[in-house]
This record gives C-alpha cells, sequence and structure tokens, in this order.
C-alpha cells in the first residue's frame, strides 16, 4: 500500500479541532502543528537507519543512525504549517520550497516559486512533501514532477486530509510515492475542495 492513513485517536481529536468552523485561526495553527509532529514521527519508517558503535556508560552498544540526507519541501503557503513537526524531528533537514496556488475556475496548479538547497548526494536523500490538502491532485502531481526533473526521486508525501479523488489520480501517476494523510475524506465537491474538509487550510491558517 502507498497510502497511509493514520488511525490514531490524538490524530482523530486534534483533525476534529481544526475541522470546526468556529475553531479560531490561532486555534487551527496550533491543531496543525501539533499534527504535523504526529505525521512526521509516522512518515519516518520511510527512513533508513546504518548501524552505529557506541559505548553506553556500562557497555558497548550497536546502536543505529539516520543515514540520508533529508530534506523538507513545504508547499506554499499551507505547507508552512507543517513545518514545526518535522523541523522538531529532523533539525538537520534541508529546506527547499514550492510555491503552487490553484487557479480557482481550473482547479490547474500555477507556480510562482521553486527553490532547492544544494544536496550532497541527489540520489539518496529522502523528501518529504509538506502539505495538509491533497484535493484534485494536480498540485502534488506537478511538485513530484518537478522534483524528479531535479533528480531527487525518494518521495514521501505529508497532509492532513486528501480526497479519494486526488490520491487516485497521484497512485495511478507515481506507484513509488508513499503518501501519509491524518484522514481520507469523503470526496470533492464542485469546486474542488474537500468535504468533509476543513476549508481552505491556507486562509484559515494565516486568517486571511
Ligand atoms: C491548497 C493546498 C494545496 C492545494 C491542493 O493550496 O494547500 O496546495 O490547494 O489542491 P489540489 O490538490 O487540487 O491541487 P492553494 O492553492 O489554496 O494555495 P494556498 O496554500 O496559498 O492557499
Ligand atoms: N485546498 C484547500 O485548502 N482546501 C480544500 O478543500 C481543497 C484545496
Amino acid at each position: 500500500m502507498n497510502t497511509v492513513e493514520i488511525n490514531n485517536p490524538l490524530v482523530k481529536h486534534y483533525l476534529t479541532l481544526i475541522r470546526d468552523k468556529r475553531t479560531t485561526y490561532n486555534d487551527f495553527r496550533d491543531g496543525v502543528d501539533k499534527l504535523s509532529l504526529i505525521l512526521a514521527y509516522e512518515s519516518s519508517c520511510e527512513l533508513t537507519v546504518e548501524n552505529k558503535k557506541i559505548s553506553t556508560p556500562l557497555a558497548p552498544f550497536a546502536g543505529k543512525e539516520l543515514k540520508q540526507e533529508i530534506v523538507l519541501v513545504p508547499i506554499l503557503r499551507a505547507g508552512l504549517g507543517l513545518m514545526s513537526g518535522f523541523l522538531q524531528l529532523f533539525p538537520e533537514a534541508k529546506v527547499g520550497h514550492i510555491g503552487v496556488y490553484r487557479n480557482e475556475l481550473t482547479l490547474e496548479p500555477v507556480r510562482y516559486y521553486f527553490k532547492i538547497p544544494k544536496l550532497k548526494n541527489k540520489k539518496d536523500c529522502t523528501v518529504f512533501i509538506l502539505d495538509p490538502m491533497l484535493a484534485t491532485g494536480g498540485s502534488l502531481i506537478y511538485s513530484i514532477e518537478e522534483l524528479h526533473k531535479h533528480g531527487l526521486k525518494k518521495i514521501v508525501v505529508a497532509s492532513l486530509v486528501a480526497a479519494p479523488e486526488g490520491l487516485k489520480k497521484v497512485k495511478r501517476k507515481y506507484k513509488d510515492v508513499k503518501i501519509y494523510t491524518c484522514s481520507i475524506d469523503t470526496n470533492l465537491n464542485g469546486k474542488g475542495y474537500i468535504v468533509p474538509g476543513l476549508g481552505d487550510a491556507g486562509d484559515r491558517m494565516f486568517g486571511t
């Protein structure tokens, strides 16, 4: 399975909080922040470790350490909300940014920014794309395409809410991209919004 829906009581609790239309933008941000930590932990299953011999104060120990370079790529704007949890768990990660927004009529992604850091070994590094909403899948497919063009092949996606329509589209195109989401929702409405969803994530997060 290349999609993991995190089934956890804490996730359900905070997801309900941010779905609630009465939630203020500061509480919304706080809920997203907490969920980002859980998403970072769950998706860290995709990382690999190598052996590391150390000594504890009592005995030698055959330990492990993370092997690969990690790059976090939030999709602007709403992806920024997921940064804090990932940076807490992966403090040495490099950070790239992809700026895309959806054209409101066509729902096609429009790019306005793209910057990826210099990497020692692109082939072995793991990229976490951070975007709370996976709706039609257009923004994500565009981002994966661009990262592939830059030689980045190992891609993991962290989302809060995903629509089945978008998931299907992404999975059909990219079988080896692993997606972690806090919820697979019911459907997309006529305007491309996820139902029940949580509304416009960027607007709710930034109070716009
Ligand atoms: C939202 C969201 C995703 C995109 C998902 O961004 O953060 O990037 O929509 O929709 P899709 O799967 O149909 O492409 P939006 O375009 O609203 O930009 P914003 O984050 O700047 O508000
Ligand atoms: N983007 C959002 O912020 N919310 C949706 O429901 C769909 C796309």
